[in-house]
């Protein structure tokens, strides 16, 4: 099958036209897999949940989504993806707890890119033992979106983490292959799922494991899950999701000296990061307003326990990355 976008497909801006395109896949699905049973490596993000939307639409339990809580996912996703495929869709949905795994992994590690190269492939591992588990897979389904295919931007050079072994090679069903990010978003919101999934900013691969600086601890982990939930939280208030790019706070390895209740504490610092770009290659930092910004402090240091500062990132891309790591 071409991998080049049809000239003739229109642009799908609109609930009618992704509501044709729905039901155009529905057939195409259909007539591809027949009785066969498929499996999804089920993230909670865009491309993924949509990609289970419109399978669960077309062929309801004969669609496998396997879920890995690697760990270092943010707060309240695992439980949303349960909630809306598992709980609400009544969809075929394998969950699997890896957190330990991961972390043992990852223990002592501090290299980004070997952090990287682990996290990627002990995903792979526990998806492959999960597909091994199944009956009868003969498709596996993938959110490839076009950007993809086109290789446009370095968000996708990041996957370098290989594929599933030989005798696991399924069919692709891959039914969002030439769509754009905005038009992936139309389907979604067509297909029911919640606008926290459908408009999400973007989130890499490794997760928060990336905001965790050098060796990953258990502890810093909860620090930069905590304080974003709140972060999240303020930004989704105030107007600013949707509108900013990418925004995410980071918990360096390093403690600084501070003063709570008269008393001296040696404790994390949490690194706020809010920044705008088109095309991830280049970013400016977001003008997010002094009050808020207050205000975001004040919570994270009263709700966040082992925090004693709070900063604001104003380096630009470059010389900065948008993650830290
Ligand atoms: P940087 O930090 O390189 O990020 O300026 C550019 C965009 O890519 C995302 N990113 C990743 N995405 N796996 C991913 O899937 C990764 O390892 C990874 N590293 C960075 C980052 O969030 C930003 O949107």
């Amino acid at each position: 099958m071409s991998n080049v976008r049809p000239e003739t497909m229109e642009r799908i801006t609109t609930t009618a036209l992704a509501e044709a395109f729905i039901e155009e896949q529905i057939a195409a699905i259909k007539a591809q897999v027949g009785d066969g049973k498929v499996l999804l490596a089920l993230s909670g993000g865009v491309d993924s949940s949509v990609v289970a939307a419109l399978l669960i639409k077309a062929i309801g339990k004969k669609l496998v989504c396997v879920h890995v809580n690697h760990g270092l996912l943010r707060k309240g996703e695992p439980e949303q993806v349960v909630k809306v495929f598992r709980d609400e869709m009544n969809a075929n949905l394998v969950y699997v707890d890896a957190v330990d795994r991961f972390l043992d992994k990852l223990a002592g590690v501090a290299e980004p890119e070997k952090k990287r190269k682990i996290i990627g492939a002990e995903f792979i591992r526990v998806f492959e033992e999960e597909a091994r588990k199944q009956e009868g897979i003969d498709f596996l389904a993938q959110g490839t979106i076009y950007p993809d295919i086109l290789e446009s931007g370095p968000v996708k050079a990041h996957h370098n983490v290989g594929g599933l072994p030989d005798d696991l090679k399924f069919e692709l069903v891959e039914p969002l292959k030439f769509l754009f990010k905005d038009e992936v978003r139309v389907v979604g919101k067509t297909l029911g799922l919640p606008d926290n999934m459908v408009y999400r900013q973007p989130f890499p691969g490794p997760g928060l494991g990336v905001r965790c600086t050098g060796a990953i601890t258990r502890e810093r982990l909860e620090l930069v899950r905590e304080s974003d939930a709140i972060l999240r939280e303020e930004f989704a208030k105030n107007g600013l999701e949707g509108k900013v790019w990418q925004y995410f706070t980071v918990v360096p390895d390093f403690k600084s000296v501070g003063v709570k209740n008269n008393a001296r504490v040696y404790e994390y610092p949490v690194i706020i990061r809010a920044v705008n770009t088109v095309d991830a290659m280049t970013a400016t930092v977001e003008n997010v307003p002094y009050e808020l910004l207050h205000h975001i402090v004040d919570r994270i240091l009263k709700e966040v326990d082992g925090v004693n500062r709070v900063l604001y990132d104003l380096t630009p891309k470059p010389t900065g990355t948008i993650e830290f790591e």
